[in-house]
């Protein structure tokens, strides 16, 4: 028997002997693999409940016949129509194949081995990696009891060696959001030589009043803000993110991203969402929030207590890992995918997906089944 080919011995990169490579929501096609149930329902990876909204779909089906030709490697119509929208020149903006990848060539173009991320914890796993895979270190702030970032504790992180300070918020997986004033309290006392970026991905989801990163920006603030199609627009199967920042980033990043990283799908569903965005959006985000709320009160009832979330998430501590994990199979075996909090650092908690009003309800009913099933384990 030949013996299994392998890499030369110390091919791999030594830095990435430290990272764990992401672990996503599972699919609903493996759930169904596995167990044989009909009806998955999945509520881990914080989509939209719904479809793309129908201006999108329409572009997305148009845009089918064209694929024979790469898509514009600058992006130039979404680039356009982001601009317009948000009131930033499209020099500014930088289109990506999701945040994801966008947090990974933020990494990328800023960190040298030995260089610090700022960041909070439990928190949005990438920049971690994306650091990690870098070889540089990352100094993790705790939360304040909120489950919002405490700016404070992130700055007491700062030091020399930071190059990148990163706020997320509202906050993966607890939902916490920071306030407004805090955050430009905070962005006036980072030090010169960091980059500080506010990652928006729920952004669409805060209620009224709260911070807006771009409108910050063209008040003058020095910010990176980073925001997605993934979530409130329901495209996240296209992968398609952006970040507005200063037009020197914007540069930088455009030496090391691949050329047509983000598809002509992709693209013109993005242009297409944003038209369709004041007749759907908002509709959309208020079902969220009263759905939210529904499933927050029937996890109460059921005994938990949720983190008040400003995103379409909630974040449940089960007392244990051990509980997470025996109450995570136990929905999965009642059709429901959530996901458990361990690689976002919460490993006692599980984060449930806000879906439409039937996923929700029967997700109430999985759960009190499965304390049911887990109680006599
Ligand atoms: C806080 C945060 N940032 C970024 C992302 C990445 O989004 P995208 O789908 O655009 O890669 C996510 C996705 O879950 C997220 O929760």
């Amino acid at each position: 028997m030949t013996a299994e080919p392998r890499l030369p011995e110390g091919a791999a990169r030594p830095a990435l002997a430290g990272v764990s490579p992401y672990e996503p929501g599972r699919p609903i096609d493996d759930v169904r693999r596995e167990l044989g149930l009909e009806r998955i329902i999945k509520l881990a990876s914080n989509e939209g409940p719904y479809p793309p909204f129908p201006a999108a779909i329409d572009a997305i089906t148009r845009a089918a016949g064209e694929q024979r030709l790469y898509p514009d490697p600058g992006a130039w119509a979404l680039r356009d129509a982001l601009s317009a929208n948000l009131g930033v020149a499209a020099d500014r903006i930088v289109v990506g194949n999701g945040v994801d990848s966008l947090i990974k060539l933020l990494c990328l173009s800023l960190l040298d081995p030995g260089d610090e991320l700022v960041m909070g914890w439990p928190s949005f796993v990438s920049w971690r990696q994306g650091a990690g895979i870098q070889g540089a270190t990352v100094r993790a702030a705790a939360l304040g009891a909120d489950g919002a970032y405490d700016l404070d504790a992130l700055l007491e992180q700062i030091t020399p060696r930071t190059k990148l300070v990163v706020v997320v918020s509202p906050n993966n997986p607890t939902g916490g959001a920071v306030g407004t004033a805090a955050l430009e309290r905070f962005l006036e006392r980072v030090p010169a030589h960091v980059v500080p970026v506010l990652d928006e991905a729920y952004f669409e989801y805060l209620p009224a009043g709260r911070h807006d990163g771009v409108a910050l920006i063209r008040s003058g603030a020095r910010l990176v803000v980073t925001r997605t199609f993934s979530k409130a627009y329901a495209l996240a199967g296209l992968r398609v993110g952006y970040l507005v920042g200063p037009p020197d980033l914007a540069t930088l990043l455009g030496r090391v991203r691949n050329a047509f990283d983000v598809n002509a799908i992709a693209q013109a569903a993005a242009v297409a969402s944003l038209a369709d965005a004041p007749e759907h959006l908002g509709q959309r985000v208020a079902e969220v929030t009263v759905e939210r709320g529904l499933v927050d009160a029937g996890l109460r009832a059921l005994g938990f207590d949720p983190r008040p979330s400003c995103g379409n998430f909630l974040l449940i501590g089960t007392g244990a890992p051990e509980r997470a994990a025996r109450l995570n199979a136990a929905l999965t075996g009642h059709g429901i995918i959530v996901r458990p909090a361990g690689a976002f650092g919460a490993p006692d908690a599980l984060r449930i997906t806000i879906g439409r009003p039937d996923e929700n309800a029967q997700f109430l009913m999985a759960m009190a089944a499965s304390i049911r099933d887990t109680a006599t384990d």
